[in-house]
């Protein structure tokens, strides 16, 4: 299983896996081009999204089909999209999270303060969560 960008025919499983996660499903079908999905024969196991702004990129919509979870394709699916980020030139990705701030820990993000952050980002991707406020959010320097 490897992942791959996501297509037309991904859409609706990619925003049905995100609202069985509790995730926002919000501008999948635009960004669709930026996802990274795995399937099997069964459908899809797992996705994850990147929005680019220049040197910093936006991870989201990391999520794993509960069929599939602990089984490293989170881990694979952040890896591939960090490895891609970088062949393009981006420094710096950035994430918000209200549920799993000790996984993206793990995987090398670190904890950063919202006023970090460029405003344009803050306007755009980060302002889009469901409570950003009081969401954590997280970045990793390339
Ligand atoms: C978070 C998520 C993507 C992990 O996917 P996965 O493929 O199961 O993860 P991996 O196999 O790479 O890693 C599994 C490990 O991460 C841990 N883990 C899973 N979710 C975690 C969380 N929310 N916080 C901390 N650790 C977590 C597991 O306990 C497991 O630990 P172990 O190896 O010591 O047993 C998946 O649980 C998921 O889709 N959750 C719901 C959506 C979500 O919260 N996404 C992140 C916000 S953008």
């Amino acid at each position: 299983m490897r992942p791959h960008y996501a297509s037309e025919k991904d859409s609706q499983d990619v925003q049905d896996l995100l609202q069985a996660c509790g995730l926002p499903a919000d501008g999948v079908a635009e960004q669709l081009g930026n996802f990274l999905v795995v399937r099997d024969n069964a459908g899809l196991l797992g996705c994850a999204g990147v929005e680019n702004y220049g040197q910093v990129a936006v991870l989201r919509s990391v999520a794993v089909a509960e069929r599939a979870r602990s089984a490293g394709l989170g881990e694979l699916l952040v890896a591939a999209m960090l490895a891609e980020a970088r062949t393009r030139g981006v420094q710096s990705v950035v994430l918000q999270t209200t549920t799993a701030a000790g996984y993206f820990a793990r995987l090398g993000f670190e904890r950063v303060e919202r006023a970090c952050m460029p405003p344009e980002l803050l306007r755009t991707a980060l302002s889009r969560e469901a409570c950003p406020a009081s969401a954590t959010l997280m970045q990793a320097a390339l």
